[in-house]
């Protein structure tokens, strides 16, 4: 059992690739039809929006509304209660130089429950700290070999088994995914680091019979309807609950909590800022389609093949744009702009074309002009920055030679911009 889910993780660790080849998707810049993006700064209804004011109060929401209506589904309601369970509040991890804090979040609603196991890594400071927070595909013990980390969802043992997720967390998958994590650079740097696994809000499975959706289900329910939320929003809501929890936390600093996600997980990265305001900054890394590239230019991974591949992502009103992007009124550099005025940095990979490392460009450049009225400057050229250059700032950009993943290189580039966004200004003393 053991070794038949270590190679299910291999695969999905390095099957991605040959996965992306099932499909017969257009890969060539010439052959892409010609499109056109809903503007950002006109309303539905023709307005032209040229100050913060119509732009926050007006133009911001209807396009809000949009994304929730036709993409990412509505949240059906809220949790009666969060439960913290603290496992630990003092471990030592890093020869000493981080504290390790792991914590089970119980949410219940309707006499249903999930259970969330938190890992927190914090520099040793007296200080209120930044932290970086994004969800792992795997279990928190795969992101790095500290053995202190518990084998998550193995200690609470009334859980049901949902299948492929880290239930089936083995000590073999421990570190397995520690080269996308520099969590010693993060350390050392002044941040902490916030982690769990996605599949604690939601399994990454096509159904709706386990996960945080069945908590809201009313009598008889048993999938969400074609308005409300697939598991991408639900990972976001799951997002904001940790918020909830770190705003009591009084160790971490909660106006400086950067949300980051690679991949399918930068998908949800977007959402997440762009759903809630409490996030301070935002990174996408190689995000791709419905995360910051542009559905519209029909470049690699499509609207078609997303809703096939993972019919339970978005919502259910979001099939009818498959093969229909020109149907759509929005499109990924929107998603972008009601992230604006906040710091935000997208990243791409050169050998990721699957994840359209053009549209991921073109998409942050066209959401700049919000960022614009507020006096900010972002991408004015279509021209992108060179492989290896990255453009840090407020509207931070960069391409990174080699394939879809999160190296060091990238989480250098991360660092630089949460300390020149957030923590230049404040002083943080590192011990
Ligand atoms: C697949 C999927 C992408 C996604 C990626 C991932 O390749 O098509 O949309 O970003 O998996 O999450 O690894």
């Amino acid at each position: 059992m053991i070794k038949k889910n270590f190679i299910l993780i291999l695969f999905l660790l390095f099957g991605v690739n040959s996965y992306s080849q099932q499909y017969n998707v257009n890969y060539d810049e010439l052959e892409i039809n010609p499109y056109s993006l809903p503007s950002i700064l006109t309303s539905y209804g023709g307005m032209n929006i040229d100050n913060i004011d119509d732009w926050e109060k007006f133009r911001k929401q209807e396009i809000f509304n949009s994304f929730v209506s036709n993409i990412y589904g509505r949240v059906p309601g809220d949790i009666d209660t969060m439960r913290i369970i603290t496992k630990e509040s003092d471990g030592e991890a890093f020869d000493g130089i981080a504290k390790r804090k792991q914590l089970t979040l119980v949410l219940e609603e309707n006499s249903r429950k999930i259970w969330i196991d938190l890992l927190i890594y914090l520099p040793k400071t007296d200080k209120k700290v930044p932290v970086f927070l994004g969800y792992n595909f795997f279990g928190n013990h795969t992101i790095t070999d500290d053995q202190g980390v518990g084998i998550t969802n193995s200690w609470v043992p009334k859980r049901p088994n949902l299948g492929m997720n880290s239930n089936n967390a083995s000590e073999e998958s421990r570190r397995i995914m520690k080269n996308r994590w520099s969590i010693e650079k993060i350390i050392k740097a002044g941040y902490g680091l916030v982690t769990l696994y996605c599949g604690d809000i939601d399994p990454d499975k096509a159904d709706f019979n386990d996960g945080v959706h069945s908590l809201f289900y009313a009598k008889n329910q048993e999938t969400p309807s074609p308005d409300e939320w697939g598991t991408i929003a639900a990972w976001s809501w799951g997002l904001s609950r940790i918020m909830d929890y770190l705003e009591v936390d009084e160790e971490i600093d909660d106006e400086k909590v950067i949300v980051f996600g690679h991949s399918r997980l930068g998908k949800v990265a977007l959402w997440t800022a762009a759903s809630d305001n409490r996030f301070a900054a935002c990174i996408a890394n190689n995000s791709g389609c419905m995360g910051a590239a542009l559905s519209k230019r029909n470049f690699g991974e499509t609207v078609e093949v997303v809703n096939k591949a993972f019919p339970h992502w978005f919502c259910g009103n979001f099939k009818k744009y498959s093969n229909n992007e020109d149907l759509l009124p929005l499109d990924q550099h929107m998603l972008l702009a009601l992230i604006a005025p906040r710091p935000l940095y997208v990243a791409s990979a050169s050998e990721d074309l699957w994840a359209d490392p053009k549209g991921e460009f073109l998409s942050i450049k066209h959401a700049s002009v919000v960022y614009n009225l507020y006096g900010i400057h972002g991408f004015s050229s279509s021209e992108m920055p060179k492989i290896n250059s990255p453009v840090i700032d407020v509207v931070s950009y960069h391409i990174r030679a080699g394939k879809h993943d999160v190296t060091e290189f990238d989480w250098e580039q991360y660092i630089t911009f949460a300390s020149k966004n957030l923590t230049e200004k404040t002083e943080i003393t590192k011990k």
